[in-house]
């Protein structure tokens, strides 16, 4: 089959401003965008310039805009989509050449929600004992792989590019609803800030734009809601079993 394909180009070296070029080429049915950017590279224009490197929707490279929305190269079948197949770096990212953005601020604002387990206790003989609902609770925001498709589908961050983002805010999730997590005060500082959770609007673009299919808008929200109840409590922030669901039963 023939494909053709309109690909935005930008090299600050040489343009002054992005522009599209469309290349019409061979397919197999199976093809997935990927497949096409590479054979546009190998065959009709070796200077193009993208990020892939598993081909198979695990390391998140290759998110970027495919027919106006945020997708991953490795995951959509050129089969399936209208034509001519549109392609475009994440929006609200500095492009550093072509489809390749400049992610060094979005991993600063992973970096900055700590998302790793913080505790407070002596390390236990064996482990830290988690029950199958408390371990729950998190499963969804363990998915993530880090593509920055929901952050830059996002109108927030399009408007304010000092907000956390959607990306940040999913890590924060996944340790603050652990059993086993005493991070709770460290983090709150940086999502409770002026450029933290409360700039989501609750649009959902996040959402629709995750190739994990994680709940991103439910997972702001819960951590909303874990802020609200921190600022309410007469005791303090909540005890850190009642957030995560009572202790393990192991
Ligand atoms: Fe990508 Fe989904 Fe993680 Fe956002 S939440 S960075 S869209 S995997
Ligand atoms: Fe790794 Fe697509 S190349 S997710």
């Amino acid at each position: 089959m023939e494909i053709r394909i309109k690909i935005q180009r930008f090299d600050p070296e040489r343009d002054e401003a992005p522009h599209w070029r469309q290349y019409q080429v061979g397919a197999q049915p199976m093809d997935r965008v990927l497949d096409v950017l590479h054979t546009v590279r190998w065959q009709h224009d070796g200077g193009l310039a993208f990020r892939r490197s598993c081909g198979h929707g695990i390391c998140g490279s290759d998110a970027m805009e495919i027919n106006g929305r945020n997708r991953l190269a490795c995951k959509e079948l050129v089969k399936s989509l209208r034509q001519p197949i549109t392609v475009a770096p994440m929006r609200g990212f500095r492009v550093v050449k072509d489809l390749m953005v400049d992610m060094t601020a979005f991993f600063e604002k992973y970096r900055a929600v700590r998302p790793y387990l913080m505790t407070d206790d002596a390390p236990p003989e064996k482990e830290r004992l988690q029950s199958p609902e408390q371990r729950e609770r998190y499963d969804d925001t363990t998915k993530c792989i880090l593509c920055g498709a929901c952050t830059t589908a996002c109108p927030s961050f399009w408007a304010n590019g000092k907000f956390l983002g959607p990306a940040a805010i999913v890590q924060a999730h996944r340790f603050l609803m652990d059993s086993r997590d005493q991070g709770a005060e460290q983090r709150a500082g940086v999502l409770n800030d002026a450029s933290g959770v409360w700039r989501c609007r609750t649009i959902f673009n996040c959402t629709d734009a995750c190739p994990r299919g994680i709940q991103v808008t439910k997972a702001i929200g819960d951590v909303k809601k874990l802020l609200v109840a921190r600022s309410a409590s007469p005791d303090g922030p909540p005890a850190r079993a009642q957030r995560a669901g009572g202790p393990p039963s192991a």
